[in-house]
Parts: C-alpha cells; sequence; structure tokens
C-alpha cells in the first residue's frame, strides 16, 4: 500500500535492526484518514471471505480493526491484555509472550462476543514474532469460531511471524512488508523483484 509505505518513509523512525517507531500515526498519535485507507484495503483484500467479525488486540490494532469492520460492516471486538471490572462473563484466555517486550500477557475475551457461527478476521498492527496472532487465532480456536484470515498493517518480514502463519495456513497479507532495518534504513520487501528472472 504506496500511502502507508510513504508515511513509514517519512515520519517512521528506525530504533534499532529490529524496531520500527511509527507513534506519529499508528501507535500514539492516529492519523485517521491513513487508518481510513487502511480499513478500505484491508476490506478489499477479505471481501469474499465472509468475515462476521473482527476480532483485535488492544491498544493499536483497534483503529485500523474499526475502519476494517466499519468498510465491511461488522463488529470489533478486541481481546483486552488486563482484567476488566465490568468482564466477568464467562472469559476465552490465553497467554501472549512478547519477545519484544519480553513479558507475558494473560489476554482474554468474553465468550459472548466470539460464537462458533462466527467467521473471524484477526487484524494487528505489527508482526514480528507471531505471538498474538497465534494467541487470537486460539481463542478463536476455543470459540468454536473460523479464522479466516490475518490482516496486518506492518509487517517485519525479517523476523518469523509471517512464515510461521502462512506456514500454518492462514491467509496473511500485510500492507507493508519491511525487509530490513539495517543501518538506521527502512528496505521494503519489493515484490516485483522477487518475481523476475536472473
Ligand atoms: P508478535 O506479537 O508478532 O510476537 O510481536 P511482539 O510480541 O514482539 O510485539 C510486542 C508489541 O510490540 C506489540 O505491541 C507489537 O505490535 C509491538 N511491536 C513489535 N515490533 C514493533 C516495531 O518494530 N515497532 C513498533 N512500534 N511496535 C512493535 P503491544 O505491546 O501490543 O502494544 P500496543 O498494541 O498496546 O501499542
Amino acid at each position: 500500500m504506496e500511502l502507508l509505505k510513504k508515511k513509514i518513509e517519512a515520519e517512521g523512525r528506525v530504533l534499532s535492526d529490529a524496531v520500527l517507531k511509527v507513534d506519529s500515526f499508528l501507535n500514539h498519535q492516529i492519523d485517521p484518514v491513513l487508518m481510513q485507507e487502511i480499513g478500505k484495503e484491508f476490506a478489499r483484500l477479505f471481501k469474499m471471505d465472509g468475515v462476521t467479525k473482527v476480532l483485535t488486540l488492544e491498544s493499536s490494532g483497534i483503529a485500523p480493526s474499526v475502519m476494517t469492520a466499519l468498510e465491511l460492516g461488522v463488529p470489533v471486538v478486541f481481546a483486552r491484555k488486563r482484567k476488566s471490572l465490568t468482564l466477568t462473563d464467562d472469559l476465552l484466555t490465553t497467554t501472549v509472550y512478547s519477545f519484544t517486550k519480553q513479558e507475558s500477557n494473560e489476554i482474554s475475551v468474553s465468550n459472548k462476543f466470539l460464537q462458533k457461527s462466527d467467521r473471524i478476521l484477526v487484524i494487528d498492527d505489527f508482526l514480528a514474532n507471531g505471538q498474538a496472532a497465534l494467541g487470537l487465532a486460539n481463542l478463536v480456536e476455543k470459540a468454536g469460531a473460523q479464522m479466516v484470515g490475518i490482516g496486518i498493517v506492518i509487517e517485519k518480514s525479517f523476523q518469523e511471524g509471517g512464515e510461521k502463519l502462512r506456514k500454518l495456513g492462514f491467509k496473511v497479507e500485510s500492507l507493508a512488508e519491511i525487509a530490513s532495518l539495517a543501518n538506521g534504513k527502512v528496505r521494503f520487501v519489493n515484490h516485483r523483484a522477487e518475481g523476475m528472472a536472473i
């Protein structure tokens, strides 16, 4: 998605060989126009999959999920990382380990909002090691619902999450794929070059 790549080039800051800071439009301040375009693109990519609900993880997954769900005409459910005072219904829970933060979070969602008949599209802001997406897929499995795909705003292709999820058979669509953050520079995966005969 060209608009997103341009935004990353203009405003993304490479913090290390592994971490990209995009807090001016995705992780802290949110660019609603960009989010709307992201929502349209995910809706286009998954429109044939019969999505009945978008599932994400708080907090940065919520904005792109809402815009996607608005386009698809379905609700959004976000899994919580902290226990909520009002979330007292039967909970589906699983543990997600973050390599980036080196901590485990128990994530949970009320089983009222994930049902057997649901066809779930998981959306998240970053794909690194794939633990968040796997945790969400685990909640979907516990609910007996069906996973139809995973939409990622920024995939770091040099980390193992994308390959792991695709090998498991998930349909994964990423709007920007980063090949490398080495030497303080963002390099995107160039699919056209990949397909060219040498
Ligand atoms: P994984 O789910 O793919 O295994 O990723 P990991 O555990 O490594 O990521 C943990 C958190 O760090 C997630 O956010 C993820 O979105 C974020 N993250 C991973 N790599 C990057 C990066 O290069 N840049 C930025 N900005 N974030 C990254 P979170 O803890 O769920 O935070 P939030 O959603 O509350 O903002």
